[in-house]
């Protein structure tokens, strides 16, 4: 343990709408709540790490305009190393479009901005050490995802690997990944570019009528992607908790918690953020996923991301 958790992804400005229900194509409707609050996977996940206890260092870019000071206020206030977070000339700070239906289920539209622009030369050199716990997701360049991967195992450090939004990792990624921590459709993607499960009708990308459905059937898409050479897997499960995998181990189940759910945006990084911190502190797998899953039952009860993850023992 005593290791840092350090985060390559990305940092965005959410733009929140409360709507009573998601508006139809072409149609429209009145919202509430329209506000902006720091946002991004990577830095939410950042942020969870370090609300948990962690050391922790976020690479990634901003934009050069205002928007970039909102977007890193909280990894700043929750006290994560920012000196690898670089400015880019001529490029908006990321930007996430969000509409929260009454029912607490939203609906995402990312745009990249500088986030488009982290680069080989940002995750080159992040001296890292086997005590080391390095968080990557999908709204980065795959390509500098799947060099930080490489480059992480290569300095013996542990690598979770966040599959959300689903984009195309190298498989020697998905593979490293200890754990892959993904959704039930993020789970059935991986399982088609392993070769796990064949394609839908409609081919890798079409629709995934196959998605796990219950937990038993969640158990057996995490340890068949184990059973293709994935070092762990985390299924998060919204309610109904997460099952996780790894060879060697029966694969087990974190109970799901009855919250009143408000809003679910970023809990998933919460999970995962505060996953990574109890692995760097020398946490199991399974005390790390049951951390995980009680820090993200809470964020779904509190508005927007990372405003809505456990500031009680920060200012
Ligand atoms: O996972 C939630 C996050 O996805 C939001 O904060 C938004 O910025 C998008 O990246
Ligand atoms: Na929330």
């Amino acid at each position: 343990g005593g290791g840092r958790v350090v985060v390559v992804g990305s940092i965005n400005v959410d733009l929140f709408a409360r709507v009573a229900r998601h508006p139809l194509p072409g149609e429209t409707v009145l919202g509430g709540d329209g506000s902006t609050r720091p946002g991004g996977k990577g830095a939410n996940q950042a942020v969870a790490a370090a609300l948990a206890g962690a050391a922790v260092v976020m690479v990634g870019c901003v934009g050069d305009d205002a928007q970039a000071e909102v977007g890193v206020s909280l990894l700043r206030r929750a006290g994560v190393d920012l000196t690898r977070v670089r400015e880019v000339a001529g490029s908006p700070t990321g930007l996430a479009l969000i509409t929260v239906s009454d029912a607490g289920e939203n609906s995402i539209i990312v745009i990249s901005g500088a986030n488009a622009k982290v680069g080989h030369d940002d995750v080159a050199d992040l001296d890292l050490t086997a005590d080391d716990v390095v968080v990557v997701q999908g709204e980065i360049p795959v390509d500098v995802v799947d060099a930080t991967v490489a480059g992480a195992r290569r300095a013996g450090a542990r690598v979770v690997v966040n599959l959300a939004p689903v984009v195309d990792l190298d498989p020697a990624t998905l593979r490293a990944a200890d754990p892959l921590v993904v959704n039930e459709h993020e789970a059935l993607a991986a399982a088609r570019t392993l070769g796990a499960v064949a394609d839908g009708p409609d081919g890798p990308d079409g629709p995934d009528a196959a998605a796990p459905v219950d937990t038993a059937a969640a158990a057996r898409l995490a340890e068949d992607l184990v059973a293709v050479g994935v070092a762990s897997v985390v299924i998060t499960l919204g309610g109904a908790g997460a099952v996780v995998a790894a060879p060697d181990t029966l694969s087990f189940t974190c109970d799901g918690e009855k919250v009143d759910v408000v809003d679910t945006t970023g809990a998933g990084d919460c999970f995962v953020g505060t996953l990574a911190a109890e692995l760097a502190a020398g946490g199991d797998l399974r005390s790390s996923a049951e951390r995980g899953n009680t820090a993200g039952a809470k964020a779904v009860q509190g508005r927007g991301a990372q405003e809505s993850y456990d500031w009680e023992e920060k200012p």
